[in-house]
């Protein structure tokens, strides 16, 4: 019997540290539009627009500190007898600020790509689009954030996981996204415990054998806890 634990987290895991969700009230989707920040084709319509969306939420990742949800998920990595894989629906870099290791399926704040020969480097501050990229010199450099109508990254890797975990943990997401929101179906068919730990209900909460409600900083350390005995 395998005893690896997969754990997916969402934008509710970082709400605590001062980052904001998508779908909460006030949240990044009331603020913004997605087909306009984060599609590509709003790319290509008005790239220093989505520069400026990016480069602000760099900006504000760059100031946000772990909280105790983050800590407690990289202590479950470094404790835990079996494997501990953490993918995360988030583009800021927390997990590993707090010592864990993630795989980001959405890509990274701090990454940059280039749209004409798929050269990836360590993203300044403040991107632009004239911004040539380093290996070929084209103006076509992007965050490496994956945008609706993308692929995620890792897919193949995270099935593999899915398909041979004991558990499957769920925190801070809405499941409104797919393929991330789809996981919990995969674990189960795997033969997997599931858990969703969020502030509230979500649309997807009745697939998951059990329930936990509250702040991530609350109910995240606890579940660890109750894991590591
Ligand atoms: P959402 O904003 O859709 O959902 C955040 C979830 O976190 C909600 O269910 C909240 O109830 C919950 N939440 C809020 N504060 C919390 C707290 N302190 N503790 C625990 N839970 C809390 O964010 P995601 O599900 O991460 O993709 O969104 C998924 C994807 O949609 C994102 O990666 C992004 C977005 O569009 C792209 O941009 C491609």
């Amino acid at each position: 019997m395998t005893d690896k634990i997969i754990v997916l987290t969402g934008a509710g895991l970082s709400a605590e540290s001062g980052l904001g969700t998508f779908r909460d009230e006030g949240g990044l989707w009331a603020q913004h539009r997605i087909e306009d920040v984060a599609t590509p084709e709003g790319f290509a319509r008005n790239p220093q627009l989505v520069h400026d969306f990016y480069n602000a939420r760099r900006a504000q990742a760059a100031e946000a500190s772990p909280n105790e949800a983050h800590v407690a998920l990289a202590e479950l990595q470094a404790r835990w007898s079996g494997e501990v894989v953490i993918v995360t629906q988030n583009v800021d870099g927390l997990h590993e600020a707090a010592g864990g290791v993630a795989l980001h399926m959405h890509g990274r704040l701090t990454g940059a790509l280039c749209n004409a020969c798929d050269h990836r480097w360590e993203a300044p501050m403040t991107m632009a689009p004239d911004d040539p990229c380093p290996a070929c010199g084209a103006r076509a450099t992007r965050p490496d954030v994956v945008w609706f109508g993308e692929m995620p990254y890792h897919m193949e890797e995270i099935a593999t996981h899915l398909a041979s975990c004991m558990l499957f943990a769920s925190i801070g997401t809405s499941g409104q996204v797919y393929p991330a929101a789809g996981f919990v179906q995969e674990a189960r068919l795997a033969g997997a415990e599931t858990v969703e730990l969020n502030l509230e209900p979500t649309d997807i909460s009745r697939a998951f054998a059990q329930r936990r409600f509250g702040t991530a900083s609350q109910v995240v350390p606890d579940w660890v806890a109750g894991l590591l005995g």
